[in-house]
């Protein structure tokens, strides 16, 4: 395994207030980060995310309230920069596209594209989309509507300056046939390739004329235009972590990318283009670029226009930071689309957590402080005799963290579904366990040796449920760290009071 391990998460458009399916993306990666900082050390792992600032999107959202775009950007930034804070993102490094450290490297990039030749001037004649900040050709549309958006499109004629995507389609097809693990899951690879084999690429307009658009990075070489936002926006994965030399080699600490975490919307970008702009730069490629699904509500997307976007810290409020971290990450296998339902998270907080996991915690506890003063009773485990289902949960102890991490890799396409799955096994084996052996018999029975052995598995147990919930729940680990201790347990609160369904009269 490499030595060091660079995750990125898209860059969040400001002109709305985050939803939960940009904390989604977030809570993966913060999830994977802290997985690797285990395994890896902490310096050898980073995490970036940060906000897309420039465009029509974010100046005509800046207009709308009355503000100039650089201030209203400003603005807009604290509330993505909040929110991560809430949810415990542990990110190294936040790059909006505004600062100058990006603009250099995008300004450096396009000016060694101009001079290789990879990009030309041409004049176009076209449709338009302005919300989507696309061009449509006449053969891709069938009315006078933006196939993705449906919103009327605008017929332009400009100069403008484009980007040899084309020339570099066969190359792109043979570099993701012999890279597995390059675009996952496998599924959204196939749909990159049927894409390629089935569309002739064409050359990517990476400029818009400042008289349409002001809000962007100048290009270079033309005083009349500033950049495509998309190509502005992607260069950010490398602007973050290094520099060009005077020849124009890039260099970084961190590049290449282990894993460009992205929603499915936006694949076509990270797996045809950005790949394109890497190779005419001569900079390697990212190792894995991977592609999760939605959050829908009922059938639909989230969208300010349908008034149905759900607010991350709304549901934090109500349920706590932990509970809407495990939902997320459980409740949807990672990379397929899941519907979103407040009553979804009920189940799962009355069931996987208060019953499962809390009540475990719970109990444990107090038979520690009932049968031993909330001292954990001092046995070696490993020297003693066992029957064959403590024997069982011994084992399943030492087999969980490496079980779960490799649900966290590339390989099993990052199932942190299925990697609490495991987690949740040991769990409810525990919790069949108590009932089974019965301490309370034990007790009378003054069977105490039998009591101990029975009570330092289960402190063993949540021990190490602790240490492997960590990355997906950091605050619950901590406090059933707290909780259980060293030697003398702190018994607090139950972690996960039920919550009463029924309503309030
Ligand atoms: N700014 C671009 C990304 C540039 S990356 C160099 C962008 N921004 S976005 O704010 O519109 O979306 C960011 C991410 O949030 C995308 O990966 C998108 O898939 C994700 N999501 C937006 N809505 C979502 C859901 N309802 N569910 C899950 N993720 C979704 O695109």
């Amino acid at each position: 395994m490499a030595n060091k391990f660079y995750i990125t998460t898209p860059l969040y458009y400001v002109n709305a207030q985050p939803h939960i399916g940009h904390s989604y993306t977030n809570i993966a990666a913060d999830t994977l980060a802290r997985e690797m900082r285990n395994i890896l050390g902490k310096d050898n792992v980073w995490f970036l995310t940060g906000t897309d600032e420039h465009g029509q999107k974010i100046q005509r959202q800046a207009e709308n309230e009355g503000a100039i775009p650089q201030d209203f950007t400003d603005k807009m930034v604290l509330t993505f920069k909040d929110l991560w804070k809430d949810l415990n993102i542990s990110y190294n490094d936040f790059i909006r596209t505004t600062e100058e450290r990006h603009i250099k490297i995008v300004q450096q990039a396009l000016e060694i594209l101009y001079k290789k030749g990879e990009i030309y001037e041409n004049k176009y004649e076209g449709w338009y989309c302005t919300p989507c900040e696309t061009f449509w050709t006449e053969t891709q549309i069938t009315d006078k509507l933006c196939p993705d958006c449906k919103r009327p499109l605008e017929k332009i004629s400009e100069t403008n300056y484009f980007f040899k995507l084309s020339k570099y389609q066969d190359w792109l097809v043979g570099y993701i046939k012999n890279h597995a693990d390059f675009i996952k899951p496998a599924f959204r690879r196939q749909e990159v390739l049927s894409f390629l084999e089935l569309n002739k690429l064409t050359d990517l307009c990476i400029s818009r004329p400042k008289e349409r658009l002001s809000w962007g990075i100048p290009l270079p070489f033309s005083a009349e235009h500033v950049t495509y936002v998309w190509f502005d926006a992607l260069v950010n994965y490398i602007s973050a972590v290094g520099t060009f030399d005077a020849q124009g080699n890039y260099n970084s600490r961190w590049w290449p990318a282990d894993l460009h975490l992205i929603g499915k919307d936006i694949l076509r970008q990270h797996a045809i283009y950005w790949p394109i702009i890497l190779r005419a730069l001569n900079i390697e490629l990212p190792k894995t670029i991977f592609a999760h699904g939605w959050w829908l509500v009922g059938e639909n997307k989230m969208s300010k226009s349908r008034g149905n976007v759900v607010s991350p810290k709304d549901l934090v409020d109500k349920y706590g930071l932990d509970v809407y971290r495990y939902f997320l990450l459980r409740d949807v296998p990672f990379g397929m689309d899941g519907n979103f339902s407040e009553e979804a998270i009920v189940k799962r907080f009355n069931g996987d957590l208060a019953n499962d996991l809390g009540n475990l915690v719970f109990r444990t506890l107090v038979m520690i402080e009932k049968y031993f003063q909330g001292n954990i009773p001092d046995v070696e485990i490993s020297k003693i005799e066992l029957n064959t289902q403590a024997k069982n949960i011994r084992e399943k102890i030492k087999a969980l963290p490496g079980e779960v991490n490799l649900y966290l890799t590339a390989g099993s396409d990052f199932n942190f579904s299925l990697g609490l799955e495991k987690i949740w096994q040991l769990i409810n084996l525990s919790n069949k366990y108590i009932e089974d052996t019965r301490p309370w018999n034990l007790d009378k029975e003054k069977k105490t040796e039998e009591l101990k052995v029975f009570i330092r598995l289960l402190a063993e147990v949540i021990r190490e449920i602790a240490e492997t919930i960590s990355v997906f729940m950091p605050k619950t680990a901590e406090s059933i760290k707290e909780q259980i201790g060293q030697d003398k347990i702190k018994k607090g609160n139950p972690l996960f009071p039920r919550i009463d369904l029924t309503p309030k009269t």
